[in-house]
Protein backbone atom coordinates (compact mmCIF):
# COMPACT_ATOMS: atom_id res chain seq x y z
CA UNK A 1 0.00 0.00 0.00
CA UNK A 2 2.86 2.64 1.25
CA UNK A 3 4.74 1.32 -1.79
CA UNK A 4 2.45 1.89 -4.12
CA UNK A 5 1.87 6.02 -2.91
CA UNK A 6 5.56 6.44 -3.07
CA UNK A 7 5.34 4.97 -6.77
CA UNK A 8 2.09 7.31 -7.69
CA UNK A 9 4.14 10.49 -5.88
CA UNK A 10 7.57 9.50 -8.00
CA UNK A 11 5.21 9.31 -10.79
CA UNK A 12 3.87 12.33 -9.92
CA UNK A 13 6.93 14.64 -9.70
CA UNK A 14 8.55 13.09 -12.54
CA UNK A 15 5.37 14.29 -14.35
CA UNK A 16 6.63 17.99 -14.26
CA UNK A 17 8.14 19.04 -17.88
CA UNK A 18 8.63 22.39 -19.65
CA UNK A 19 5.78 21.47 -21.89
CA UNK A 20 2.68 20.61 -19.85
CA UNK A 21 3.80 22.48 -16.38
CA UNK A 22 6.54 25.55 -17.12
CA UNK A 23 5.49 27.03 -20.56
CA UNK A 24 2.17 27.96 -19.39
CA UNK A 25 3.65 29.99 -16.25
CA UNK A 26 6.30 31.71 -18.57
CA UNK A 27 4.58 32.78 -21.46
CA UNK A 28 1.14 34.01 -19.73
CA UNK A 29 3.64 36.26 -17.05
CA UNK A 30 7.04 36.84 -18.65
CA UNK A 31 6.41 36.65 -22.08
CA UNK A 32 4.59 40.01 -23.05
CA UNK A 33 7.87 41.87 -22.18
CA UNK A 34 10.49 39.17 -22.67
CA UNK A 35 10.34 38.80 -26.81
CA UNK A 36 11.93 40.35 -29.20
CA UNK A 37 10.91 44.02 -29.31
CA UNK A 38 10.03 44.45 -25.92
CA UNK A 39 11.77 45.93 -22.94
CA UNK A 40 12.73 42.79 -21.97
CA UNK A 41 14.34 41.52 -25.16
CA UNK A 42 17.79 41.25 -23.56
CA UNK A 43 16.14 37.85 -22.08
CA UNK A 44 13.63 36.09 -24.72
CA UNK A 45 11.67 33.80 -23.10
CA UNK A 46 9.92 31.81 -25.77
CA UNK A 47 10.57 28.33 -26.32
CA UNK A 48 12.01 25.58 -23.80
CA UNK A 49 15.98 26.22 -24.81
CA UNK A 50 15.38 29.81 -24.02
CA UNK A 51 13.95 29.19 -20.74
CA UNK A 52 16.56 26.05 -20.15
CA UNK A 53 19.16 27.97 -21.34
CA UNK A 54 18.38 30.43 -17.82
CA UNK A 55 16.86 28.65 -15.60
CA UNK A 56 18.90 29.63 -12.64
CA UNK A 57 18.64 33.12 -13.62
CA UNK A 58 14.82 32.73 -13.78
CA UNK A 59 14.64 31.32 -10.38
CA UNK A 60 16.45 33.65 -8.72
CA UNK A 61 14.34 36.49 -10.47
CA UNK A 62 11.24 34.88 -9.54
CA UNK A 63 12.09 33.53 -5.78
CA UNK A 64 11.06 35.73 -2.88
CA UNK A 65 13.96 36.78 -0.28
CA UNK A 66 14.38 38.49 3.05
CA UNK A 67 16.53 41.20 1.73
CA UNK A 68 13.00 42.33 -0.25
CA UNK A 69 10.85 42.05 2.12
CA UNK A 70 9.56 38.69 0.39
CA UNK A 71 9.34 40.35 -2.55
CA UNK A 72 10.55 38.71 -6.02
CA UNK A 73 12.04 40.68 -8.81
CA UNK A 74 9.67 39.44 -11.34
CA UNK A 75 7.35 39.60 -12.90
CA UNK A 76 7.85 43.32 -11.64
CA UNK A 77 4.76 44.52 -9.14
CA UNK A 78 6.21 47.01 -6.57
CA UNK A 79 2.46 47.24 -4.71
CA UNK A 80 2.17 45.00 -2.04
CA UNK A 81 -0.77 42.62 -2.63
CA UNK A 82 -1.17 42.05 1.07
CA UNK A 83 -2.19 45.66 1.71
CA UNK A 84 -4.44 46.42 -1.13
CA UNK A 85 -5.82 45.69 -4.91
CA UNK A 86 -5.22 46.77 -7.91
CA UNK A 87 -6.43 45.74 -11.69
CA UNK A 88 -3.51 43.77 -13.55
CA UNK A 89 -1.41 42.65 -10.81
CA UNK A 90 1.28 40.69 -11.70
CA UNK A 91 2.34 37.88 -9.75
CA UNK A 92 3.61 34.14 -10.04
CA UNK A 93 1.61 32.04 -7.01
CA UNK A 94 3.71 30.27 -4.56
CA UNK A 95 2.89 27.07 -6.43
CA UNK A 96 3.85 28.30 -9.91
CA UNK A 97 7.41 29.23 -8.24
CA UNK A 98 7.46 25.83 -6.27
CA UNK A 99 7.05 23.97 -9.67
CA UNK A 100 9.62 26.36 -11.44
CA UNK A 101 11.70 25.11 -8.83
CA UNK A 102 10.85 21.29 -8.82
CA UNK A 103 10.84 21.25 -12.71
CA UNK A 104 14.64 22.40 -12.25
CA UNK A 105 15.45 19.80 -9.46
CA UNK A 106 13.89 17.43 -12.12
CA UNK A 107 16.65 18.56 -14.56
CA UNK A 108 14.35 20.74 -16.34
CA UNK A 109 12.68 18.10 -18.92
CA UNK A 110 11.30 19.59 -21.73
CA UNK A 111 8.46 16.73 -22.35
CA UNK A 112 6.11 16.41 -25.25
CA UNK A 113 6.63 19.84 -27.27
CA UNK A 114 3.47 19.11 -29.06
CA UNK A 115 1.54 19.64 -25.58
CA UNK A 116 3.52 23.16 -24.69
CA UNK A 117 1.16 25.95 -24.32
CA UNK A 118 0.64 28.67 -26.84
CA UNK A 119 2.12 32.31 -26.55
CA UNK A 120 -0.72 34.56 -26.00
CA UNK A 121 -2.22 37.16 -28.73
CA UNK A 122 -0.77 40.03 -27.39
CA UNK A 123 -2.33 43.25 -28.16
CA UNK A 124 -1.13 45.69 -30.66
CA UNK A 125 -1.80 49.39 -31.31
CA UNK A 126 -4.26 49.43 -28.14
CA UNK A 127 -4.73 47.46 -25.78
CA UNK A 128 -7.84 49.13 -24.94
CA UNK A 129 -9.97 49.36 -28.32
CA UNK A 130 -10.01 51.39 -31.35
CA UNK A 131 -8.45 54.95 -30.50
CA UNK A 132 -10.12 58.12 -32.01
CA UNK A 133 -7.55 59.86 -32.15
CA UNK A 134 -3.91 59.09 -32.58
CA UNK A 135 -1.03 61.70 -31.94
CA UNK A 136 2.87 60.71 -32.73
CA UNK A 137 5.64 62.76 -31.91
CA UNK A 138 6.08 65.05 -34.56
CA UNK A 139 9.45 63.32 -35.23
CA UNK A 140 11.53 60.02 -34.38
CA UNK A 141 13.52 60.99 -31.45
CA UNK A 142 17.32 59.73 -32.04
CA UNK A 143 18.26 57.87 -28.77
CA UNK A 144 22.13 57.00 -28.61
CA UNK A 145 23.17 53.57 -27.65
CA UNK A 146 25.47 54.85 -24.87
CA UNK A 147 24.23 52.39 -22.35
CA UNK A 148 22.68 55.43 -20.04
CA UNK A 149 19.31 56.12 -18.99
CA UNK A 150 17.23 59.15 -21.01
CA UNK A 151 14.98 61.50 -19.67
CA UNK A 152 12.74 63.76 -22.69
CA UNK A 153 9.55 65.82 -22.31
CA UNK A 154 7.76 65.94 -26.10
CA UNK A 155 5.29 68.68 -26.76
CA UNK A 156 2.09 67.84 -28.06
CA UNK A 157 -0.26 70.27 -29.37
CA UNK A 158 -3.88 68.74 -29.52
CA UNK A 159 -5.10 71.48 -32.19
CA UNK A 160 -8.70 70.94 -30.12
CA UNK A 161 -10.90 73.83 -30.82
CA UNK A 162 -13.54 72.96 -28.21
CA UNK A 163 -13.09 71.13 -24.95
CA UNK A 164 -13.40 67.49 -24.96
CA UNK A 165 -14.89 64.93 -22.63
CA UNK A 166 -12.23 61.79 -22.66
CA UNK A 167 -12.96 58.37 -22.21
CA UNK A 168 -9.21 57.58 -21.80
CA UNK A 169 -5.25 58.86 -22.77
CA UNK A 170 -3.40 55.83 -23.91
CA UNK A 171 0.67 55.80 -24.45
CA UNK A 172 1.47 53.56 -27.29
CA UNK A 173 5.62 53.01 -27.00
CA UNK A 174 6.72 52.54 -30.93
CA UNK A 175 10.36 51.45 -29.33
CA UNK A 176 9.19 48.82 -26.64
CA UNK A 177 12.37 48.33 -26.29
CA UNK A 178 13.56 51.42 -24.99
CA UNK A 179 10.77 53.32 -23.34
CA UNK A 180 10.92 52.03 -20.21
CA UNK A 181 8.16 54.45 -19.05
CA UNK A 182 6.35 57.71 -19.65
CA UNK A 183 3.77 60.44 -17.81
CA UNK A 184 1.71 62.52 -19.76
CA UNK A 185 0.44 65.68 -18.56
CA UNK A 186 -2.06 68.81 -20.16
CA UNK A 187 -0.91 72.30 -20.05
CA UNK A 188 -2.51 75.40 -22.06
CA UNK A 189 -1.28 75.70 -25.52
CA UNK A 190 2.54 77.34 -25.60
CA UNK A 191 3.02 77.05 -22.16
CA UNK A 192 6.19 75.01 -22.37
CA UNK A 193 7.74 76.20 -25.78
CA UNK A 194 9.94 78.11 -24.25
CA UNK A 195 11.38 75.15 -22.78
CA UNK A 196 11.68 73.23 -25.96
CA UNK A 197 13.55 76.45 -27.75
CA UNK A 198 15.94 76.27 -25.13
CA UNK A 199 17.15 72.42 -26.56
CA UNK A 200 18.42 72.14 -29.81
CA UNK A 201 17.27 68.57 -30.42
CA UNK A 202 13.44 67.36 -30.63
CA UNK A 203 12.00 68.07 -26.76
CA UNK A 204 13.58 68.82 -23.77
CA UNK A 205 15.70 66.98 -21.29
CA UNK A 206 13.64 66.46 -17.95
CA UNK A 207 14.05 64.15 -15.16
CA UNK A 208 11.97 63.42 -12.48
CA UNK A 209 9.21 65.58 -14.00
CA UNK A 210 8.01 68.00 -16.98
CA UNK A 211 10.44 71.41 -15.59
CA UNK A 212 7.52 73.24 -15.15
CA UNK A 213 7.00 76.26 -12.34
CA UNK A 214 3.32 74.57 -11.45
CA UNK A 215 2.23 70.88 -11.01
CA UNK A 216 -0.01 70.24 -13.57
CA UNK A 217 -2.21 67.75 -13.83
CA UNK A 218 -1.17 64.07 -14.61
CA UNK A 219 -3.46 62.57 -17.14
CA UNK A 220 -2.36 59.08 -17.81
CA UNK A 221 1.00 57.06 -17.69
CA UNK A 222 2.92 54.00 -19.09
CA UNK A 223 5.21 51.25 -17.60
CA UNK A 224 5.34 48.01 -19.43
CA UNK A 225 2.06 45.59 -19.11
CA UNK A 226 0.31 48.18 -17.59
CA UNK A 227 -3.65 49.10 -19.22
CA UNK A 228 -5.08 52.06 -19.31
CA UNK A 229 -8.01 53.40 -17.55
CA UNK A 230 -11.36 53.38 -19.61
CA UNK A 231 -13.39 55.82 -17.53
CA UNK A 232 -16.77 54.22 -16.55
CA UNK A 233 -19.89 55.24 -18.32
CA UNK A 234 -20.96 58.80 -17.45
CA UNK A 235 -17.52 59.28 -15.79
CA UNK A 236 -14.35 61.05 -18.11
CA UNK A 237 -11.95 63.38 -18.08
CA UNK A 238 -11.90 66.81 -19.73
CA UNK A 239 -9.16 68.09 -22.16
CA UNK A 240 -9.78 72.02 -22.68
CA UNK A 241 -9.37 73.72 -26.10
CA UNK A 242 -6.60 74.70 -27.02
CA UNK A 243 -4.23 72.26 -24.93
CA UNK A 244 -0.80 70.56 -25.40
CA UNK A 245 0.05 67.53 -24.12
CA UNK A 246 3.51 66.95 -22.79
CA UNK A 247 5.03 63.14 -22.39
CA UNK A 248 7.48 62.77 -20.08
CA UNK A 249 9.76 59.37 -21.48
CA UNK A 250 12.55 57.85 -19.35
CA UNK A 251 14.20 55.40 -22.19
CA UNK A 252 16.37 52.58 -20.51
CA UNK A 253 19.77 52.12 -21.13
CA UNK A 254 20.76 50.80 -25.05
CA UNK A 255 23.91 49.74 -26.17
CA UNK A 256 22.91 50.45 -29.77
CA UNK A 257 21.49 53.39 -31.44
CA UNK A 258 17.60 53.71 -31.42
CA UNK A 259 14.86 55.81 -32.89
CA UNK A 260 11.58 56.55 -30.83
CA UNK A 261 7.94 57.51 -32.29
CA UNK A 262 5.56 56.67 -29.85
CA UNK A 263 1.97 57.99 -29.40
CA UNK A 264 -0.61 58.89 -27.74
CA UNK A 265 -4.05 57.48 -28.24
CA UNK A 266 -7.23 59.53 -27.28
CA UNK A 267 -10.88 57.92 -26.77
CA UNK A 268 -13.70 60.10 -26.63
CA UNK A 269 -16.70 59.44 -24.35
CA UNK A 270 -19.39 58.60 -26.85
CA UNK A 271 -22.09 59.81 -24.47
CA UNK A 272 -21.68 62.99 -22.33
CA UNK A 273 -20.10 62.85 -19.08
CA UNK A 274 -22.25 64.10 -16.19
CA UNK A 275 -18.94 63.53 -13.59
CA UNK A 276 -15.69 65.25 -14.56
CA UNK A 277 -12.50 63.23 -13.29
CA UNK A 278 -10.65 65.65 -10.92
CA UNK A 279 -6.83 65.47 -10.61
CA UNK A 280 -4.95 66.46 -7.43
CA UNK A 281 -1.30 66.74 -6.74
CA UNK A 282 0.00 66.84 -3.34
CA UNK A 283 3.66 67.43 -3.24
CA UNK A 284 5.36 68.39 0.33
CA UNK A 285 9.49 69.95 -0.69
CA UNK A 286 9.97 70.57 2.67
CA UNK A 287 12.04 67.95 3.88
CA UNK A 288 16.12 67.53 4.13
CA UNK A 289 17.50 64.15 3.48
CA UNK A 290 21.32 63.88 5.51
CA UNK A 291 23.89 61.89 4.00
CA UNK A 292 24.35 58.56 5.53
CA UNK A 293 20.92 58.10 6.97
CA UNK A 294 17.77 56.91 6.52
CA UNK A 295 14.55 59.70 6.54
CA UNK A 296 11.33 58.78 6.67
CA UNK A 297 9.17 62.01 5.68
CA UNK A 298 5.28 62.00 6.56
CA UNK A 299 2.45 64.39 5.75
CA UNK A 300 -1.20 64.28 5.69
CA UNK A 301 -4.14 66.53 4.56
CA UNK A 302 -7.80 65.91 5.63
CA UNK A 303 -10.71 66.04 2.84
CA UNK A 304 -14.03 68.18 2.90
CA UNK A 305 -15.98 66.26 0.70
CA UNK A 306 -17.30 62.52 0.25
CA UNK A 307 -14.81 61.10 -3.16
CA UNK A 308 -14.14 58.26 -4.98
CA UNK A 309 -10.97 57.48 -5.46
CA UNK A 310 -10.34 56.39 -8.99
CA UNK A 311 -5.97 56.13 -9.49
CA UNK A 312 -3.05 56.71 -7.61
CA UNK A 313 0.54 57.78 -8.29
CA UNK A 314 3.51 58.08 -5.55
CA UNK A 315 6.79 59.31 -7.21
CA UNK A 316 9.98 59.63 -5.24
CA UNK A 317 13.70 59.61 -7.13
CA UNK A 318 16.68 57.25 -6.80
CA UNK A 319 16.93 57.25 -2.75
CA UNK A 320 12.81 55.88 -2.56
CA UNK A 321 13.18 53.63 -0.92
CA UNK A 322 8.89 52.71 0.62
CA UNK A 323 5.74 54.32 0.38
CA UNK A 324 2.55 53.82 2.57
CA UNK A 325 -0.87 55.32 1.54
CA UNK A 326 -4.07 55.25 3.94
CA UNK A 327 -7.01 56.58 4.92
CA UNK A 328 -8.54 57.06 8.32
CA UNK A 329 -11.56 58.76 8.48
CA UNK A 330 -13.91 60.29 11.22
CA UNK A 331 -14.83 57.32 13.06
CA UNK A 332 -11.08 56.34 13.04
CA UNK A 333 -11.61 53.62 10.67
CA UNK A 334 -8.20 52.86 8.73
CA UNK A 335 -8.90 52.45 4.70
CA UNK A 336 -5.24 51.34 3.20
CA UNK A 337 -4.69 52.80 -0.34
CA UNK A 338 -1.31 51.72 -1.22
CA UNK A 339 2.08 50.30 0.29
CA UNK A 340 5.04 50.29 -1.90
CA UNK A 341 8.03 47.98 0.42
CA UNK A 342 10.50 49.02 -1.98
CA UNK A 343 10.35 51.35 -4.40
CA UNK A 344 11.93 51.02 -7.49
CA UNK A 345 11.85 54.38 -9.77
CA UNK A 346 11.88 51.96 -12.80
CA UNK A 347 9.01 50.45 -12.24
CA UNK A 348 6.14 53.30 -11.68
CA UNK A 349 2.66 53.90 -12.39
CA UNK A 350 -0.62 54.92 -11.73
CA UNK A 351 -2.05 52.05 -9.96
CA UNK A 352 -6.21 51.59 -10.11
CA UNK A 353 -8.23 50.06 -7.86
CA UNK A 354 -10.49 47.24 -8.84
CA UNK A 355 -13.22 49.26 -7.88
CA UNK A 356 -13.41 53.08 -6.74
CA UNK A 357 -12.43 53.87 -3.21
CA UNK A 358 -14.78 55.62 -1.28
CA UNK A 359 -12.73 58.09 0.99
CA UNK A 360 -15.79 59.92 3.51
CA UNK A 361 -15.76 63.62 4.16
CA UNK A 362 -13.39 64.33 7.34
CA UNK A 363 -10.91 61.88 6.39
CA UNK A 364 -7.53 61.76 6.86
CA UNK A 365 -4.82 60.91 4.02
CA UNK A 366 -1.76 59.75 5.32
CA UNK A 367 1.56 59.69 3.25
CA UNK A 368 4.76 58.91 4.61
CA UNK A 369 7.68 57.97 2.10
CA UNK A 370 11.33 56.62 3.28
CA UNK A 371 14.50 57.62 1.69
CA UNK A 372 18.03 55.89 2.16
CA UNK A 373 20.66 58.19 1.62
CA UNK A 374 23.67 56.21 2.69
CA UNK A 375 25.90 54.51 0.61
CA UNK A 376 24.28 50.54 1.77
CA UNK A 377 21.56 52.04 -1.62
CA UNK A 378 22.80 50.55 -4.42
CA UNK A 379 20.94 53.47 -6.30
CA UNK A 380 22.09 56.30 -4.42
CA UNK A 381 23.88 58.71 -7.38
CA UNK A 382 25.99 60.27 -5.19
CA UNK A 383 29.21 58.68 -3.50
CA UNK A 384 29.80 60.02 -1.09
CA UNK A 385 26.02 60.44 -0.28
CA UNK A 386 25.20 64.41 0.09
CA UNK A 387 22.68 66.40 1.73
CA UNK A 388 19.64 66.16 -0.72
CA UNK A 389 16.24 68.29 -1.34
CA UNK A 390 13.47 68.41 -3.34
CA UNK A 391 14.23 69.13 -6.97
CA UNK A 392 13.43 67.79 -10.19
CA UNK A 393 17.03 66.66 -11.51
CA UNK A 394 18.41 62.82 -10.75
CA UNK A 395 20.39 63.84 -7.49
CA UNK A 396 17.22 65.56 -6.20
CA UNK A 397 14.47 63.69 -4.67
CA UNK A 398 10.92 64.38 -4.52
CA UNK A 399 7.74 63.87 -2.28
CA UNK A 400 4.89 63.83 -4.26
CA UNK A 401 1.55 62.08 -4.91
CA UNK A 402 -1.40 62.28 -7.76
CA UNK A 403 -4.35 61.18 -7.14
CA UNK A 404 -7.47 60.94 -9.35
CA UNK A 405 -11.14 60.70 -7.96
CA UNK A 406 -14.84 62.55 -8.78
CA UNK A 407 -17.01 63.12 -5.70
CA UNK A 408 -18.77 60.03 -4.34
CA UNK A 409 -22.09 58.84 -5.41
CA UNK A 410 -23.83 55.72 -4.09
CA UNK A 411 -22.93 52.40 -5.68
CA UNK A 412 -19.35 54.18 -6.71
CA UNK A 413 -17.67 51.02 -4.23
CA UNK A 414 -19.56 48.78 -6.93
CA UNK A 415 -18.33 50.05 -10.10
CA UNK A 416 -15.38 48.05 -11.92
CA UNK A 417 -12.77 50.04 -12.92
CA UNK A 418 -10.84 47.80 -15.32
CA UNK A 419 -13.02 47.84 -18.07
CA UNK A 420 -12.19 47.08 -21.57
CA UNK A 421 -14.01 48.47 -25.06
CA UNK A 422 -15.26 45.13 -26.26
CA UNK A 423 -16.83 44.94 -30.07
CA UNK A 424 -19.03 41.91 -31.33
CA UNK A 425 -17.41 39.61 -33.68
CA UNK A 426 -17.78 40.60 -37.05
CA UNK A 427 -17.99 44.42 -36.62
CA UNK A 428 -14.72 44.76 -37.94
CA UNK A 429 -14.22 48.76 -38.39
CA UNK A 430 -15.58 48.97 -34.75
CA UNK A 431 -18.54 51.16 -35.47
CA UNK A 432 -21.05 49.07 -32.99
CA UNK A 433 -22.76 47.50 -36.46
CA UNK A 434 -22.15 44.92 -38.41
CA UNK A 435 -22.54 45.51 -42.21
CA UNK A 436 -21.30 45.86 -45.82
CA UNK A 437 -18.44 48.12 -45.05
CA UNK A 438 -17.19 45.26 -42.31
CA UNK A 439 -17.44 42.76 -45.46
CA UNK A 440 -15.39 45.43 -47.66
CA UNK A 441 -12.85 45.67 -44.42
CA UNK A 442 -12.40 41.59 -44.48
CA UNK A 443 -12.08 41.63 -47.67
CA UNK A 444 -8.94 43.86 -47.62
CA UNK A 445 -7.50 41.53 -44.89
CA UNK A 446 -7.56 38.75 -46.76
CA UNK A 447 -6.66 40.17 -50.41
CA UNK A 448 -3.69 41.82 -48.48
CA UNK A 449 -4.40 45.13 -49.46
CA UNK A 450 -4.17 45.99 -45.50
CA UNK A 451 -2.97 44.36 -42.50
CA UNK A 452 -5.55 43.37 -39.70
CA UNK A 453 -3.85 44.54 -36.11
CA UNK A 454 -4.68 41.88 -33.58
CA UNK A 455 -7.95 42.85 -32.29
CA UNK A 456 -9.56 43.79 -35.69
CA UNK A 457 -7.83 40.01 -36.36
CA UNK A 458 -10.24 38.54 -33.77
CA UNK A 459 -13.08 40.54 -34.87
CA UNK A 460 -12.45 39.30 -38.81
CA UNK A 461 -11.56 35.46 -37.79
CA UNK A 462 -15.94 34.59 -37.79
CA UNK A 463 -15.09 30.30 -37.14
CA UNK A 464 -12.21 31.42 -34.90
CA UNK A 465 -9.66 29.10 -36.77
CA UNK A 466 -6.80 31.23 -36.52
CA UNK A 467 -7.32 32.02 -40.63
CA UNK A 468 -8.95 34.22 -42.77
CA UNK A 469 -10.27 33.42 -45.39
CA UNK A 470 -13.72 33.33 -47.46
CA UNK A 471 -14.87 31.00 -44.89
CA UNK A 472 -14.99 34.17 -42.57
CA UNK A 473 -16.72 36.17 -45.65
CA UNK A 474 -19.92 33.46 -45.43
CA UNK A 475 -20.42 33.41 -42.23
CA UNK A 476 -19.92 37.55 -41.91
CA UNK A 477 -22.36 37.37 -45.09
CA UNK A 478 -24.93 35.64 -43.44
CA UNK A 479 -24.86 37.36 -39.96
CA UNK A 480 -25.86 40.46 -41.90
CA UNK A 481 -28.95 38.65 -44.33
CA UNK A 482 -29.70 37.20 -40.90
C1 LIG B 1 6.23 44.06 -17.45
C2 LIG B 1 7.39 43.56 -18.11
C3 LIG B 1 8.05 42.32 -17.54
C4 LIG B 1 7.45 41.16 -17.14
C5 LIG B 1 5.98 40.79 -17.19
C6 LIG B 1 8.51 40.31 -16.68
N1 LIG B 1 9.71 40.92 -16.79
FE1 LIG B 1 11.52 40.18 -16.30
N2 LIG B 1 12.40 41.96 -16.68
C7 LIG B 1 11.77 43.04 -17.24
C8 LIG B 1 12.73 44.13 -17.36
C9 LIG B 1 12.46 45.50 -17.96
C10 LIG B 1 13.94 43.67 -16.82
C11 LIG B 1 15.25 44.45 -16.66
C12 LIG B 1 15.41 44.92 -15.24
C13 LIG B 1 14.41 45.99 -14.83
O1 LIG B 1 14.22 46.97 -15.57
O2 LIG B 1 13.79 45.83 -13.76
C14 LIG B 1 13.68 42.30 -16.41
C15 LIG B 1 14.63 41.49 -15.79
C16 LIG B 1 14.49 40.12 -15.63
C17 LIG B 1 15.53 39.22 -15.21
C18 LIG B 1 16.93 39.63 -14.80
C19 LIG B 1 16.83 40.05 -13.35
C20 LIG B 1 18.16 40.45 -12.76
O3 LIG B 1 18.81 39.59 -12.21
O4 LIG B 1 18.48 41.63 -12.87
C21 LIG B 1 14.99 37.96 -15.16
C22 LIG B 1 15.71 36.66 -14.79
C23 LIG B 1 13.61 38.08 -15.55
N3 LIG B 1 13.34 39.40 -15.81
C24 LIG B 1 12.71 37.03 -15.60
C25 LIG B 1 11.33 37.22 -15.69
C26 LIG B 1 10.38 36.17 -15.47
C27 LIG B 1 10.72 34.72 -15.17
C28 LIG B 1 9.14 36.73 -15.62
C29 LIG B 1 7.81 36.07 -15.43
C30 LIG B 1 7.58 35.38 -14.20
C31 LIG B 1 9.33 38.13 -15.93
N4 LIG B 1 10.68 38.38 -15.94
C32 LIG B 1 8.31 39.04 -16.17
C33 LIG B 1 10.45 43.12 -17.63
C34 LIG B 1 9.48 42.16 -17.32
Amino acid sequence: MSKLLIIILINFSWSINYSEDISSIIYNNCTSCHRAGEIASFLPLTNYSEVNNNKYWIASAIEATDDRHGDPIMPPWPPDRTYSTFIDERYLSDEDVHSFLEWIDLGAPQGDSELEASIPDFPNGSSIGEPDMVFQLEEPYFIEGNNEDNYRCFIIPTGFTEDKEIAAIEFRPENKEAVHHSIITVVPSGYADELDSQDSDYGYECYGGFNLDILTPLVDGYAPGMRTTLYPEGIGDVILAGSDLIVQMHYAPLNTNQEDQSSINIFFKEDPIDRQIQHFQHANPAFMLPPNQITEVSDSFEISNDLSLIQILPHSHLLGKSWEIYSVDAEDDTTNIIKINNWDFDWQSFYTPEYMIPLSAGSTIHMNAVYDNTSDNPDNPSNPPEYVFWGDGTQDEMFFVAFRFISYEEGDENIYLGETISFSQGDINQDNMINVLDIVTIVQFILDFSNPNNIQFDLSDMNNDQILDVLDIVILIGLILN
